[in-house]
């Protein structure tokens, strides 16, 4: 069986309900429901007899090696995070704590576990850091794309923890001989995202006619990648990936923030009219400090080693994944919780009045 932390979030549900879909494989998934989390994304599964869940949290050294002891997996793939980029910035220290001493709890007791099992299972054993492209900080129009090679240059106190828990990784392999395997992955989208991130956000607001928040001058360049073609990407990952090695994953699908939300609005004036077009929602406001302006990846090795390559053209998956949400508008609801309310006055109050 497999371990996967963080399940419960938008890339570990749909990577379980993908893996339930290709394999027999039983799945643990530990998650510890945080704002982001819901057991309403992995509705069906709780049933079955091949998936177990498990709320806790990652930093619970005794839980993890009891589940570890109990279950025997042959490999853990690490997704659990604080993950968005404008609460790190009001509030870093969670995202030190879940991100970084997480991820070291999570590696301490992978290495017990590992050093415990028969050399052949410690032979096929993988430990999969489930990382961001946003380590690598940022790039200018028209510089080479991000690949396993950049330099570690983060801007946000997100990335900066996740560039610490990748840094950990890197040395509970070269130190104990883990055999682990760090992705490094762009913007992802599609189904059961929260509703803080850009397009789900945008998605919620033009549903209820309210201001679409474009920060800065909208002309900010994100690589996006269809969420499916991204847990191929990790499958492939724990098949075939070079242990103690990382991989760059991205969509080939370079989009500015304001071109992509002004498609999401011709797409919500074809499907779901209105009196005046959508796009007139749209308000610039104060923009995210130390906002990266451009990410890209050169995904050449996960093409050569893991031959992997995205398939979804971004156009295409922006419009079903807005048909996604307006077919699930109670997950969207019940997203939404008072802190989300709570967030979103305090996030965007503030940026509108500056
Ligand atoms: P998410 O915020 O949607 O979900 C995170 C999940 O982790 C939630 O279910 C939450 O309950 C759980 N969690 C948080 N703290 C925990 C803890 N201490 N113990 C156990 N569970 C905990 O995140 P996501 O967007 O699905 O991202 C998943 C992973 O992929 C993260 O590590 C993130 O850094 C990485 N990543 C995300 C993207 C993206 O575009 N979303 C791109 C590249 C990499
Ligand atoms: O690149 C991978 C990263 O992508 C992941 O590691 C992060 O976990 C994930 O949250 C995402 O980070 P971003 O900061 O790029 O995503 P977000 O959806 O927050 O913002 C996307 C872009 O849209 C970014 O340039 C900021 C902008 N934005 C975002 C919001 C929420 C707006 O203009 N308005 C908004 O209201």
């Amino acid at each position: 069986m497999i371990l996967v932390t963080g399940g419960a979030g938008f890339i570990g549900s749909n990577f379980i309900r993908g893996w339930r879909s290709r394999h027999d494989e039983p799945v643990v998934n530990l998650d510890a429901l945080t704002y982001a989390g819901s057991t309403a994304s992995l509705a069906g599964l709780a049933a079955l007899t091949d998936y177990h869940f498990v709320q806790g949290d990652v930093r619970d050294r005794a839980l993890v090696a009891s589940l570890l002891a109990r279950h025997q997996p042959r490999a853990i793939v690490h997704f659990a995070a604080e993950t968005h980029v404008d609460r790190s910035i009001e509030g870093p220290e969670a995202f030190a704590q879940t991100n970084v001493l997480g991820t070291l709890s999570l590696l301490q007791e992978s290495l017990r576990y590992w050093q415990s099992l028969s050399e052949a299972a410690r032979a096929t054993f993988r430990y999969l850091q489930v990382s961001t492209d946003e380590v690598y900080g940022s790039l200018d129009t028209g510089e080479a794309a991000f690949s396993e090679t950049s330099p570690f240059e983060p801007s946000s106190p997100y990335a900066a923890s996740k560039a610490a828990a990748d840094h950990f990784v890197r040395a509970f392999n070269r130190t104990y001989g883990l055999p682990t395997l760090t992705t490094h992955c762009s913007n992802n989208y599609g189904p059961y995202q929260f509703p803080e991130k850009l397009i789900p956000l945008m998605i919620r607001n033009a549903l209820a006619g309210e201001a679409l928040p474009v920060y800065g001058d909208g002309q900010q360049v994100r690589d996006w990648l269809y969420v499916a073609d991204h847990c191929e990407a990790l499958e492939r990952t724990l098949s075939a990936g070079q242990p103690g090695g990382s991989y760059a994953i991205g969509g080939h699908n370079e989009v500015r923030n304001l071109d992509l939300v002004q498609t999401l609005c011709e797409f919500l004036d074809e499907i779901r009219p209105r009196s005046h077009p959508y796009a007139g929602l749209v308000r610039f406001v104060a923009d995210r400090p130390g906002h990266d302006r451009r990410y890209a990846i050169d995904a050449t090795r996960a093409a050569n080693e893991l031959g992997w390559t995205p398939r979804k053209n971004w156009r295409e998956g922006l419009r079903s994944t807005l048909q996604w949400y307006l077919d699930n508008l109670e997950w969207m609801a019940q997203a939404q919780s008072p802190d989300f309310s709570a967030w979103v006055q305090r996030n965007y109050n503030e940026r509108a009045q500056a």
